[in-house]
């Protein structure tokens, strides 16, 4: 071994013990007569000191020539230091080297190795293997480990067998597009990475393995966001035998089980809520519940009152501020103009502030007097210093819209606490939703998920309000989780590509595979996917994923250190049969 302890190991117990060390240089503070090196690997930080007078001369002057990152080994003995730094673990000690070996010079780095370096995303980016030496990222990567040992631990535990699932395969309708891949041995054909191993883990369940896990890679070529990647990893799981109730109760204790092994949260039971419901109260299918400010719909309250506005529009619906009736005209017209950002694209906003010594103040002044302002504040729950925000259109598009001024204005007032933990299941999804653009009805989940039981009558005569078998694990207003029960016989599964648009033989073309698997023998399943990289990322008090991966892409889908996606060379492209595209990136 190069080294005999790591650079967090040693504290005042070893001293007078001969220890060899090895790491980075991270930082050098030459005297002169002495020289101090602090020394860094993944476990910690070390003081080297190198004296004139008690390191042997050629090593003393070797250390004065080393620089930043440069990566060393050191023998010495373990003696106490005299100004000591009780901020880390080896903070009492030092080590007085005797033997130094240069392992490999570095050139000085592109960015600052600290906490908080002075290199922006992108250089960051291009040089992650640097970035990854800093504490913030490495300690990033060490909780997503965490977080996986204690998933697998406890689905292993729980029966679940991890069975891997390939990535060269056909197209899997998740709602993205595929990235795709060409076959050489089968010339002008492809494959498709899988946006999920949906399809394998059922015909898992046909097969009787019963219990199916796997932290997987998925695919999706999708526009990015900073809880998105086209390349993420899954906690993809499947039950044979099950109910919706079986499941849930299932991965609650999963999540239950991390929460209290890597946050030491406990949290007994977590709340559940349909899908009409949370869009009611939050106008959001994932709402943050760590916080009110609820929706109240005012329409009794404020249509047919002389103001245009709201007369004759689907939903007036409005939240209370906390506290915000302070907010200057300025400030008011900032919100304002931020709800009319083409990003929320709302037309305007009414506000009514509820002042502390109980009056009203309006931006509707003319039509609404403070008693009828007073029912407003009565419905939306707002008291004496809070500010009523109130909007109006077209039901589903002013939730939405008001939805997203809700988490701005938490943002803003510091509800969304990162070391609080709310859970929530959303439930009752609709099974498909209309889309006006392709005039087809699209899965709202997947098609492959099964409708209510109760339901299934209205497939045939009016397919927009039956629900699926269908749930979201919400934490901390992120979508972390979603599944279903399946279709377990053919001719469900049939009727749900019809629905879907597609053709007896597109279907039968597409998910021949699994129809005739449904013939010998389904077992009715079900399962859940969670987006480990989303979960981890709030359990450790963020929203940006790409903080929680190794290699991630930037925003354009690249990765700026390998520099990839790539052109390919003409004889590979004439091997596989493809002509090369004008590049779009030279
Ligand atoms: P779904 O499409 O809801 O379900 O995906 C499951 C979870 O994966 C995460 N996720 C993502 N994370 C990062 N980047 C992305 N581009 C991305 N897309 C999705 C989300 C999401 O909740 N086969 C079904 C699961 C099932 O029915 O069992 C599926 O993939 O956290």
């Amino acid at each position: 071994m190069l080294r005999t302890h790591n650079c967090g190991a040693l504290n005042e117990s070893h001293t007078g013990t001969e220890v060899v060390l090895s790491g980075w240089v991270h930082k050098m503070r030459d005297k002169g007569f002495i020289v101090w090196v602090d020394l860094r690997d993944r476990y910690g930080v070390t003081q080297l000191v190198f004296d004139e007078e008690r390191s042997p001369e050629t090593v003393f002057k070797q250390a004065q020539t080393l620089g930043r990152e440069y990566v060393i080994q050191v023998k010495g003995a373990v003696i106490e230091r005299e100004s000591k730094n009780p901020g880390i673990p080896t903070g009492n000690i030092e080590i007085l080297v005797q033997e130094l070996q240069l392992l490999n010079a570095a050139q000085t780095p592109p960015f600052t190795i600290e906490d908080v370096s002075d290199g922006g995303d992108e250089l960051r980016m291009q040089y992650r293997y640097l970035d990854i030496r800093r504490a913030p990222v490495r300690n990033n990567l060490l909780f997503r480990h965490r977080v996986t040992m204690a998933v697998r631990n406890y689905l292993s535990e729980a029966g679940f067998v991890d069975v891997e699932t390939p990535y060269l395969i056909k197209s899997t309708p998740e709602g993205a597009r595929d990235f795709v891949v060409p076959s050489r041995m089968n010339s002008g054909q492809f494959y498709a990475l899988p946006q999920s191993p949906q399809t394998f883990k059922q015909l898992l369940m046909v097969g009787g393995m019963d219990r199916y896990f796997q932290i997987v890679k998925c695919f999706r070529d999708e526009d990015l966001r900073a809880d998105r990647q086209p390349e993420f990893t899954q906690i993809d799981c499947e039950m044979a035998f099950v109910t919706q109730e079986d499941v849930l109760n299932q991965f609650e204790g999963l999540v239950k089980h991390l929460l209290k092994t890597v946050k030491n949260v406990e949290i007994d039971r977590f709340p559940r809520m349909s899908y009409n419901e949370a869009m009611r109260r939050f106008g959001n299918d994932k709402p943050d519940i760590r916080f009110g400010m609820e929706f109240a719909e005012l329409n009794a309250l404020t249509q047919g009152k002389g103001f245009q506005v709201f007369d004759k529009q689907e939903l007036v619906v409005g939240i209370a501020a906390p506290g915000l009736a302070t907010y200057t005209r300025k400030q008011l017209d900032e919100v304002i103009d931020w709800v009319k950002r083409p990003q929320i694209g709302a037309q305007g906003l009414v506000w009514a502030k509820f002042n502390e010594d109980g009056s009203f103040k309006s931006s509707v002044d003319k039509f609404f007097d403070a008693s009828q302002l007073a029912q407003w504040a009565e419905k939306l729950g707002a008291k004496p210093g809070d500010l009523m925000l109130l909007m109006s259109g077209p039901t589903h598009q002013t939730r939405t819209q008001l939805s997203a001024l809700r988490m701005e204005l938490a943002e803003r007032l510091e509800l969304r606490n990162p070391n609080t933990f709310a859970p929530l299941w959303v439930t009752d999804f609709p099974l498909l939703e209309w889309d006006e653009e392709t005039q087809r009805y699209h899965a709202m989940h997947h098609p492959f998920t099964a409708p209510k039981p109760e339901d299934i009558s209205l497939l045939d005569t009016d397919p927009q309000r039956v629900h699926a078998n269908a749930y979201d694990l919400v934490l901390n207003g992120n979508e972390i989780g979603g599944g279903s029960i399946r279709i377990h016989d053919a001719d469900t599964q049939r009727k749900m590509f019809d629905l879907l648009g597609f053709s007896k033989e597109e279907a039968e073309a597409q998910f021949g595979f699994l129809m005739n698997a449904f013939k010998y023998g389904a077992p009715p399943h079900g399962g859940i996917a969670f987006g480990l990289d989303r979960l981890v990322a709030i359990l450790g008090g963020k929203e940006t994923i790409r903080d929680f991966i190794a290699f991630p892409k930037n925003n354009s889908g690249r990765d700026v250190m390998i520099d990839a996606p790539a052109t390919l060379a003409q004889d590979q492209l004439d091997e596989l049969g493809l002509q090369q595209m004008p590049s779009k990136n030279p």
